[in-house]
């Protein structure tokens, strides 16, 4: 077989992928891409490739999160660093509930491009082509907004590479120690639940007064003070990729320079695909979304093609069936993974399969659906004796009202007061430390259970 190319992808069926107009403006836009510096380098890709291998085998917990689309107008250091805060908040949650490290991915630096279940949109009888990300065209319904603009690809760069400097500086710079754990839930102040999150904070700010008591601080311990953060993206505009594609020098190997771990959708994973080809020739964890249309025979093809060599870490396959059809799903496809002796991770995106609309017109997810969802997922590997080894949210650090539901309850009619997201509804900062919480007590609850089958 003729060895991988980088523009392989474009002798492929491609799908969600925008027609640009002005190939003139493209190539030379391509042709800047691919002589800028790539944003992560192979060595990064490689150990986080390690880590998400020890998940799938339940010595480390993936907690992947981040905006649905990170939007040119919204950026922000102040957003940055709220939605990285909440991330390491809810990865102490975690690793208290887990008693594993916990691996934090960000959806950052990346995730511009959007797939759209229609190429365009309707509004009081005009149609024009639907809005596909920052990177692509613009959500304002005009339609020289909707033309897409090659251009868009050298801002996205820009403020993907402002955006993971500024996540280096704060995962070494002292920020990601973090401390003051109960003041946390101090927003948490009714509902049935809210006493037991404060009662876990507390436990959690116990262990690290002891910790600091015995002289494991911070201020001892380095490896308190700095963090390991990635970043993560649909792998979808592949213009973008291609031309951030590397040869790694040391190993002889492509890398997606973009980021350190993509993703396929939902809806370009068709195995003989532009999207599966272009992921399956660069040595990045891959990310896979299954959903309810994911047939055993598309998976085993995905599986072989994606990680030919069963490397462990090398593909992460990302459920989302929606609450209420985990039970129907999951398993199926668990045996399917067990029948081809595939290493794979399992984490659970509890958001994509439980977007509903809202009687006040509003794109949103009850929190307790997407809790649902991540208790089924919890459910079905505690049956099947495998491993729930991480969980895919989109959230962000702002206090946004765009998912109902939470100990600080959003109704649907708060929806409208703070709607900011430029594509599908995130978890606010408090939504996402409480599933986080709730996350914790199903991981010590398997954890209990294996400690009793070993003994
Ligand atoms: C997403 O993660 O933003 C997304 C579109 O997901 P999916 O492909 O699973 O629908
Ligand atoms: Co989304």
């Amino acid at each position: 077989m003729a060895e991988w190319q980088k523009s392989d992808w474009r002798n492929k069926p491609r799908i969600q992928m925008p027609d640009y107009t002005d190939l003139n403006a493209l190539n030379a836009v391509e042709a800047k891409l691919a002589s800028y510096p790539p944003l992560v380098f192979a060595g990064e890709a490689r150990s986080l490739k390690q880590k998400l291998g020890a998940a799938s085998r339940g010595e480390a917990f993936l907690l992947q999160g981040g905006d649905c689309a990170e939007s040119f107008e919204q950026f922000s250091a102040d957003g940055i660093r709220d939605t990285f805060k909440v991330m390491l908040q809810m990865a102490v949650v975690l690793t208290y509930g887990a008693k594993v490290p916990v691996v934090k991915v960000g959806r950052m630096a990346g995730q511009f491009a959007k797939p759209r279940s229609a190429p365009t949109e309707t509004v009081d009888g005009v149609e024009l082509p639907s809005y596909r990300g920052d990177i692509i065209n613009e959500l304002a319904f005009t339609s020289g907004s909707r033309i897409p603009d090659p251009s868009k690809m050298l801002q996205a760069y820009t403020q993907a590479a402002a955006t993971l400097n500024l996540l280096r500086a704060f995962s070494t710079g002292g920020y990601a120690d973090v401390h003051q754990v109960h003041s946390w839930t101090l927003g948490f102040t009714e509902g049935e639940n809210a006493a037991k999150y404060r009662d876990m904070a507390n436990r959690i700010s116990n262990t690290l007064d002891f910790m600091k008591a015995a002289g494991l601080d911070s201020d001892s311990n380095h490896a308190l003070r700095t963090v390991d953060f990635y970043t993560s993206h649909e792998s979808l505009l592949l213009e973008y990729e291609e031309a951030l594609t590397r040869l790694d020098s040391t190993s002889g190997k492509w890398l997606a320079g973009s980021g350190h771990m993509i993703w396929i959708g939902d809806r370009t994973r068709q195995p003989d695909g532009a999207h599966v080809e272009f992921a399956r020739g660069v040595q990045n964890p891959i990310g896979l979304k299954c959903g309810p249309t994911t047939t055993a025979e598309d998976l085993k093809v995905l599986m072989a093609k994606l990680n030919p060599e069963n490397e462990a870490g090398r593909l992460t396959l990302i459920a989302r069936f929606g609450a209420g059809n985990v039970g129907e799903h999951l398993p199926r496809l668990i045996k399917t993974v067990q029948e081809e002796g595939a290493n794979v991770l399992w984490t659970c995106d509890p958001m994509h399969g439980n977007t509903i609309k809202s009687a006040t017109g509003y794109k949103t997810r009850p929190f307790e659906s997407v809790l649902r969802e991540v208790r089924d997922f919890f459910g079905v590997h505690k049956a099947e004796g495998t491993v729930p080894g991480g969980v895919h949210f989109e959230m962000t650090g702002q206090d946004v009202t765009e998912c109902t539901g939470g100990v600080r309850a959003v109704t649907e009619e708060d929806l409208s007061d703070r709607y900011h997201t430029a594509c599908d509804p995130r978890l606010n900062a408090s939504q996402s430390l409480e599933l986080a919480f709730l996350v914790a007590e199903e991981l010590s609850s398997l954890r209990d259970i294996r400690t009793a089958a070993a003994v």
